[in-house]
């Protein structure tokens, strides 16, 4: 009846590995949570989980066809939000970066910020719902893996080319002072 300490120190490992597994399925199923948003329905407007750039946001009116950036790894990403200010979340990139019709991959976080419409700024993961591929690309009002050519609209993450089959999860973003910040 005595228990075993190496089965209670697997079992225990065991344990944390099927919390750190979950806390990860957590995560994804969370940033799928959106997906059961009915897409197309808000292919036009601002919905939950978008953002209307101030309308005093300067911009360019770069030409529909522009896309395909994609930001490095280092500079201002990632680092958080250091200034105290009003807003919060992990600061991206700036509205200006991003083209209107399409949009800017930000590797650090796994996230692509798009910009359908003059204005109004869309988030997605930027991780393949097909098997987790990074999308590298923004393209003629594609988002695009570039493993197996999954293509996904700018406008809601939905799939456009396959294999992939579930749309991109929403992220969360919000906009301030022609800054864009990751909540
Ligand atoms: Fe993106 Fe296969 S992982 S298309």
């Amino acid at each position: 009846m005595a228990a075993d300490p190496q089965q209670d120190q697997r079992a225990s490992r065991r344990g944390v590995l099927l919390g750190v597994g979950l806390a990860g399925l957590g995560g994804a199923l969370a940033g799928c949570s959106t997906a059961a948003v009915p897409y197309g329905a808000d292919e036009a407007g601002v919905a939950p989980g978008e953002v209307a750039a101030p309308s005093s946001t300067p911009m360019a009116g770069a030409p529909a066809s522009a896309g395909g950036g994609m930001a490095g790894g280092g500079g201002m990403a990632g680092g958080g939000n250091a200034g105290g200010g009003m807003a919060t979340g992990t600061l991206l990139g700036l509205t200006a970066d991003i083209p209107v019709g399409g949009g800017v991959v930000f590797m650090s976080q796994k996230v692509v910020v798009t910009q359908p419409v003059k204005g109004v700024f869309k988030a997605f993961s930027a991780i393949c719902t097909h098997v987790g591929c990074i999308c590298n690309k923004v393209a003629n009002g594609t988002i695009d893996c570039p493993c197996h050519g999954s293509e996904f609209k700018i406008t809601n993450g939905a799939v456009v080319t396959g294999p992939a089959s579930a749309p991109l999860p929403r992220r969360t973003i919000s906009v301030a002072d022609g800054k864009i910040l990751l909540q």
